[in-house]
């Protein structure tokens, strides 16, 4: 099938690869002009494993085309994927103006009917404002004959894990009220559903709505259970023994349930704050989700705060190695990432690090820049002369260090565990003063 996709960051890139390796052919539109001329030369804007070998393959193959000009697209495809991005705006809830200039952008340029499918996670009614839109543009033209659906079909994968999960996921939404247009989504979508995992097909308000659902949920739990460690961090329980007793009750399960530094990214704070808002707009208070955000934000200070009281509140010159600066392993993608605010404020006082992160040194550089900070290839080298470890993203590779080795290099055996990764035991016995979240 003919596929044109829109934006083409961490989801779009990811849907049009996966697209073309199903055999359909497909365009990846960008405004960015530096991204395409990238990927025609085999450069990926994100690291995300498996993405790269399929991008390539493809391209060479002349299934994956890329372009800035959306009128290239157009010409040839069924399906038009909006993927761009909705961040939020002042007052959190999320900025369609990505999204309507897309839309724009189809009603001056289509020449035939198009499904446009709606990936980007946006509020509540916004497939109708993209569908009026689109009109206007229609009628500016005269060309009020040319027929078009608007499809809302929220995406769910996982940066880290976007190629399995886009490949098989775990079920497709699909939003809309026409029923020759939900074939044309299902047969689409047919491939990549072999597994037997469900497609379901429901208006495109509760399609949008569950997309928002699912992160908020998400978050919830993350929020809930730092929560619950703060409890043991005063009552002397252990988080990791609490998520291991309920995370076995199958009416709860074990994902999403790790007490740490909270949840960053681009998806979680920003899902949660549009959908604080939304409830706002239409008179209702969002108390959950409210209070998830307020823990989620306290999570990360209260990090600090262990540091400054153990420094007696001067971390003057003091040096911090810190393992991890993205905001969760196999990305690159540091929006929102705890280690944003945590060396941020820390820095502020006069603190200097050592960084390391498997991936994601390039674009941390572009956000801390150099001052009071080095950045390290090998994660060992950074604990040299430092004053403690900062573990703040789980890397595969910081879970099992070795320990014996991470004593003789720091100058003081000192770790602050944002991600509860190591025996308290047994750093205990090894001489490290040891900081972790929820367990004593
Ligand atoms: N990143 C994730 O894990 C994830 C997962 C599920 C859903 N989403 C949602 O998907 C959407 C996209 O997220 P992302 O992380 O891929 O964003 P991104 O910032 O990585 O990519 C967006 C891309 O759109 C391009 N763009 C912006 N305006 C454009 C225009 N008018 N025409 C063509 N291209 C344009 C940008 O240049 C950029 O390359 C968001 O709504 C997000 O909430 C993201």
């Amino acid at each position: 099938m003919k596929v044109t996709v829109i934006g083409s960051g961490y989801v779009g890139l990811v849907t049009g690869a996966c697209f073309s390796e199903m055999g359909n052919d497909v365009w990846c539109i960008d405004i960015d002009e530096k991204k395409i001329e990238n990927l025609k030369k085999g450069i990926l804007p994100i690291y995300e494993p498996g993405l790269e070998d399929i991008v390539k393959r493809n391209y060479a193959d002349g299934r994956l085309k890329f372009s800035t000009k959306i009128k290239d697209g157009l010409e040839n495809s069924l399906f038009v994927f909006i993927a761009v991005g909705t961040p939020p705006d002042e007052d959190g809830s999320a900025d369609l103006q990505h999204v309507q200039n897309v839309a724009r952008d189809i009603g001056k340029n289509m020449e035939k009917y198009v499904v446009v499918v709606n990936k980007s996670t946006v509020p509540v009614g916004t497939g109708d404002k993209v569908f009026a839109v689109i009109r206007e543009e229609l009628e500016k033209r005269g060309r009020t004959e040319l027929e078009y659906d608007v499809v809302s079909n929220p995406e769910f994968l996982k940066e880290g894990a976007a190629i399995e999960d886009f490949m098989r996921p775990d079920r497709i939404i699909i939003g809309t009220n026409n029923v020759r247009t939900a074939e044309l989504m299902k047969e689409l979508y047919a491939p990549f559903v072999r597994n037997g995992h469900p497609t379901y097909v429901m208006d495109i308000h509760s399609a949008e709505l569950t997309k928002y659902a699912a992160n908020a949920m998400l978050a919830t739990r993350i929020s809930f259970m730092n929560e619950l460690a703060r409890l043991c961090e005063v009552t002397g329980a252990d988080i990791e023994q609490i998520r291991e007793g309920i995370g076995s009750d199958s009416r709860i399960g074990m994902p999403f349930l790790s007490a740490g530094l909270g949840y960053g990214g681009s998806c979680f704070p920003k899902d949660v704050k549009a959908l604080i808002q939304t409830s706002k707009e239409f008179g209702l208070e969002a108390k959950i989700l409210m209070s998830v955000e307020d823990i989620n934000k306290n999570q990360r200070s209260r990090y600090v705060d262990k540091v400054l009281k153990h420094y007696n509140n001067d971390v003057k010159d003091k040096v911090f190695a810190v393992w991890g600066l993205a905001f969760k392993p196999q990305t690159d993608d540091m929006r929102e990432a705890p280690s944003i605010d945590i060396i941020n404020k820390l820095r502020e006082k006069g603190a200097k690090f050592r960084a390391h992160d498997p991936v994601a040194m390039d674009v941390a550089k572009g956000i801390f820049g150099n001052k009071g900070i080095d950045y390290i290839d090998n994660y060992y080298d950074t604990l040299k002369g430092a004053d403690a470890l900062f573990l703040i993203t789980e890397w595969n590779q910081f879970r099992r260090p070795d320990y014996e080795k991470m004593k003789s290099l720091l100058k003081t055996p000192v770790v602050f565990d944002g991600r509860n990764q190591y025996d308290i035991k047994k750093m205990t016995e090894l001489g490290f003063i040891y900081y972790c979240i929820g367990r004593s």
